[in-house]
């Protein structure tokens, strides 16, 4: 028999980059995980719309219900460095800080423990969907794609490629190691219970050039062929982060004139189902061709103002000018935060930022485009609006239960009685943490929360 699950209160969700949905009464109706009736009123409730054998959800005054976050760019085994070697530039802050606690990962036992903590802390934040970076170790990587698909997260799980700009206890032996690796990697996704097709999988693989300076030619040119014999695969890697690694790259490949579009263009790794994170320092030439190659971008404004070198602030509102997809990652280790809601605020305080550097050119963005970023801009990035990052009949329910009583005793700004819906929902976004998120739930299931039940 199927599970039906109803949720009767508050909803708010995006249906578009400034357009928020706010309903003070709305009814979601979930059948085996997917979204089967939303109603966006009492009246629009027909008399039988609701199974007698269904699982009933009565939101009380305050909580509402929001799409789970999607982290479109996080470094799974950086998650106990975060707070580290802020301040450092880029390649120092890779060979003194990360390096080393990413070569940890090679050890099976230790991977296994920090994962389990890593992807739990991801969950209680609401991040429902997370595009992790894992280290370059394929038994690591393995054990964190199925402490994903356990725990019931959905995830994109990429071995991250780096054969070359690396210390010798983590650098990958050959270009032919590596590729091999990443094959069985991505083997070892799809044998999961559930993940063998490219939709509907829960734990999808994606192919990880770490960025280029950490990979040969001859690699780029084989993750290349990787993606052109198969269409489905997603693909992440660093992109124009800051200027150390700007200028890297381009003694390490001159031939593309300090392009980075350029070169990961002509290696076949830049289509629509590219995650580029960062995207701080861009040319004309840069934007135009992501944008016509229809990549994403993950904006990550904690790292980019916080590690990588200085006060980086990536140009967003032009790309959504231009119609680029955009949506947020934590980084994990290249900032501090582990929560969306971090990253939604410093995506504020960057895009303020802008405003001022380009003249009053580039408008601050506003709450409902944050919001819109962490959800479904996100969504798109990943290529996934359809399945989630809203809600709509017919999408996964992916989302996050959102309590704002007093008694919490959160950071947030407390909810008064006179409060609009719209009002508490920008307290919680700007003020909230983790202990007002009372249920996480990933297709239907639930998977984190601070209440009990459920
Ligand atoms: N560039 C290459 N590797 C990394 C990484 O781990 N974090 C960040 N922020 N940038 C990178
Ligand atoms: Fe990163």
């Amino acid at each position: 028999m199927a599970s039906v699950l109803v949720f009767q209160g508050a909803v708010i969700h995006s249906t578009g980059p400034e357009a928020l949905e706010v309903l003070e009464n709305a009814t979601l109706v979930v059948t085996d995980g997917h979204i089967s009736a939303f109603y966006k009123s009492h009246a629009e409730i027909p008399a039988d719309a609701i199974p007698t054998t269904a699982q009933v959800h009565h939101l009380p005054q305050g909580d509402f219900l929001i799409p789970g976050f999607v982290d479109t760019h996080n470094h799974a085994p950086q998650w106990p460095m975060r707070g580290l070697g802020q301040g450092l530039h880029i390649l120092d802050w890779l060979n003194e800080i990360t390096f080393p606690v990413e070569a940890r990962f090679a050890d099976p036992e230790y991977a296994t423990r920090v994962y389990e903590q890593t992807v739990a802390d991801f969950l209680r934040q609401g991040i429902t969907t997370a595009s992790y970076y894992s280290s370059r170790h394929l038994e690591g990587t393995k054990i964190l794609a199925d402490i994903c698909h356990r725990k019931g997260q959905r995830a994109f799980v990429g071995k991250c490629n780096m054969d070359r700009s690396a210390p010798d206890y983590i650098c990958e032996s050959s270009a032919t190691a590596s590729l091999r690796e990443t094959e069985e990697c991505i083997r070892h996704i799809r044998a999961l219970p559930g993940c063998n097709n490219a939709d509907t999988a829960l734990i999808k693989p994606v192919v990880t050039p770490r960025f280029a300076i950490s990979c040969t030619p001859e690699l780029l040119q084989g993750l290349g062929e990787i993606v052109k014999r198969d269409d489905t695969l997603a693909i992440q890697t660093h992109f124009n982060e800051a200027q150390q690694e700007i200028n890297a790259t381009t003694e390490l490949f001159p031939q593309f004139g300090g392009s980075e579009a350029n070169l990961y263009e002509s290696y076949g790794l830049l289509t629509a189902r590219s995650i580029l994170a960062h995207c701080t320092i861009m040319t004309d030439h840069e934007k135009e061709r992501i944008g016509a190659l229809k990549c994403g971008v993950a904006h990550c404004p904690v790292a980019n103002m916080t590690v990588g070198g200085g006060f980086m602030v990536a140009p967003v509102r032009d790309f959504l000018r231009r119609g680029i997809k955009v949506g947020l990652g934590t980084d994990s280790g290249g900032g501090w935060a582990s929560h969306m809601l971090a990253v939604i605020r410093q995506a504020m305080i960057a895009s303020n930022a802008r405003e001022v550097l380009s003249d009053g050119h580039d408008k601050g963005l506003s709450i409902e485009e944050v919001f819109y970023l962490a959800t479904l801009g996100g969504a798109k990035v990943l290529c996934m609006e359809d399945r989630i990052g809203s809600f709509a009949v017919g999408k996964e329910f992916d989302a996050v239960w959102v309590a704002t009583t007093t008694a919490l005793q959160t950071a947030m700004t407390p909810r008064e009685e006179t409060d609009s819906l719209r009002r508490v929902f920008e307290k919680y976004v700007m003020t909230g943490d983790d202990r007002n998120v009372a249920h996480v739930y990933v297709r239907g299931r639930r998977v984190a929360g601070t209440r009990t039940g459920s």
